[in-house]
This record gives C-alpha cells, structure tokens and sequence, in this order.
C-alpha cells in the first residue's frame, strides 16, 4: 500500500494576511506525518505528529493558540482513533498541556477507558509524566482579541469561530492501516466546560479500516447532531467515492442543521479528498511523493516533495 496523509488546519474564513501562514502550517504538518510514514511507520504515529506540528503553531485554534473559554481561559479537546482495532482515546476540557494529542494517545494505549475529561484528564497527565503548563503559555493576543470582542452584547462567536482552525489529520501506512487525530481549542467564549464535537467519536473523528478514516472541522454542535465522521464512512461503505460521501456529508449536515464545515477522508484503498462548505479550508495531503495542498474551493495545487521545505 502506497501511504497517504491528509491534514486540515481547520474551516472558516481566513483574512488574506493569514492565508500564506496557514497554507505553510499545514504544508509542514504533512510533511511532516508522511515522513513518519514513508520511513514505514504507522498511520497512528504519523497522524499525531501532524496534529503536534499544528498544536504548536500559535496560528492554529489547537495547544498554543486555542480560542478561550468565556472566562478568559483555555479548554481543549482531541480525539485519536486506530483503524486496525477501532481502539481510540480522547480528552476533553484539558488545561495546561502543550499538546492534547499526545494525552489522547496515552489514554488510547494505556487506559481501559476511552475518554478522560477535566480534571481527571489532568491527573492521568501528571501520573504519565506529561508536563504541565502554564495555561497562558497557551493565550496568544489574537485570541484574547477575540474574546474581548465577543464579550459585547450583539457578537456572533460562531462567525468568529469559523475564522480559526481545528486542525486535524487521516492517515492510511503501507500495512493498510488507516488512522484519524484531530484537535481543538473548541468555540471561542464557549461555555465553562462545554466539550465540542472534536472529544466525540465519530464526530470530531473515526477510523476504520475496512471503509477509511475521517477528520471534522466547523461548528462541534452541528457536527454532533449528525455524526459527522461516521455519516461520511458510512456513505462510503454504501459505495459512494471519498470526494462523493464527503460532498453527501456536508450538504445533510447543511440541509438538516444548517451547519457549516470541512472534512479529510481517506479510504482504505488509499483515494482521499479535502472538502469543505465554509469560504475557506487550509488543507495538504501527500501521496505518491506529491505534496497538494489548497485553501480556496476547487483548489489543489501540486508540488513534489523534493521542492517543498521540510
Ligand atoms: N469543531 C470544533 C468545535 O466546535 O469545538
């Protein structure tokens, strides 16, 4: 099997100044996950090590960068999901971690369980020996800009939150494996311990070998409503393509909820596709040694690997 990655770094409207930093975020996240598996490694490996490249981005709304709760703090949700066993692990609401997938992938492996939220999440941190953090080293001042903003009456948190990125990633590695991480500062000025579609499987994620895998981005609770990431696999195995089941998935989830959003799937054979119903989505996906990427509707450009920065 010839590997393949998709990342997506979230859907909304991007203002033109930050269109070039979010292409090259995910470019590099890419990259980044397809060395892990071109090198031979496995598809839960590389989609996480995508996901950290854009935690770390303070351009992102995941880790470093994520949007604030409606007291000024971060709470962050991740999902991680192995297509070979249908084993996953997730975190909801978790405070003072650099990098929530990494947590996720702790619960999946080293737990029974399949979600740890809030302050449980924090004591399984500290017993694995993840670092802690300051939670202001994860504030940066365009999301305490938008905060304030959307603390005055009459704003619209929602517009505002589909201007920044969940990111994610769907991978599938030359076993045949297929794997989905995907992570978030959830919606801006959310509530005091509201958790978002991202910590939900077959929301925010899903991934299963025999069909593919699935990353979500856009409003949680509309993704929620339809199950988002299990909608479009299951269209997939009544025989739609990835770009059709995708394209099927979006538009029920408009028809039915009025909710807006991007998705990456991947199947098990390795097609994949990057589609979205917001204005924008920052997407890249490699396969075959060609690095793709795009933002606007309809557009994929193409380079190969050996020309694009590492
Ligand atoms: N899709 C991210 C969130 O709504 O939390």
């Amino acid at each position: 099997m010839k590997p393949v990655i998709v990342v997506h770094g979230g859907a909304g409207s991007i203002m033109k100044e930050y269109e070039e930093g979010y292409c090259s975020g995910v470019k590099r996240a890419a990259l980044q996950g397809y060395k892990i598996l071109a090198e031979g490694g496995d598809a839960v490996s590389a989609v996480e090590e995508a996901v950290v490249v854009l935690e770390d981005d303070p351009l992102f709304n995941a880790g470093h960068g994520s949007v604030l709760n409606e007291e000024g703090e971060v709470e962050m949700d991740a999902i991680i999901m192995d297509g070979k066993d249908l084993t996953s692990g997730a975190v909801s609401a978790v405070r003072c971690i650099a990098n929530p997938i990494k947590l996720a992938r702790l619960v999946m492996e080293k737990t029974d369980h399949m979600l740890l939220t809030c302050k449980g999440a924090s004591l399984f941190a500290k017993a694995q020996g993840v670092p802690e953090i300051f939670g202001e080293q994860l504030i940066t001042e365009r999301s305490k800009e938008r905060w304030r903003k959307n603390l005055n009456p009459g704003s619209n948190p929602v517009a505002y939150q589909l201007g920044l990125g969940t990111v994610g990633a769907v991978a599938i590695d030359s076993q045949g494996n297929v794997a989905c991480a995907t992570s978030t500062g959830g919606m801006t000025n959310k509530m005091v311990g509201r958790v978002g579609d991202t910590a939900c499987i077959g929301s925010g994620g899903y991934a299963n070998n025999s069909v593919g895998a699935v990353s979500t981005t856009g409003h949680g609770e509309s993704i929620m409503k339809v199950t988002l990431a299990s909608l479009i696999l299951y269209y997939m195995e009544q025989g739609m393509s990835t770009e059709e089941a995708a394209e099927a998935g979006l538009n029920y989830m408009k028809t039915r909820v009025d909710g807006s959003g991007g998705v990456i799937v991947v199947n098990s054979t390795g097609d994949w596709t990057a589609k979205f119903s917001t204005k924008q989505m920052s997407w890249a996906a490699v396969k075959d040694d060609q690095l793709h990427y795009g933002i606007y509707t309809g557009e994929n450009k193409i380079v190969p690997i050996a020309a694009s920065p590492q």
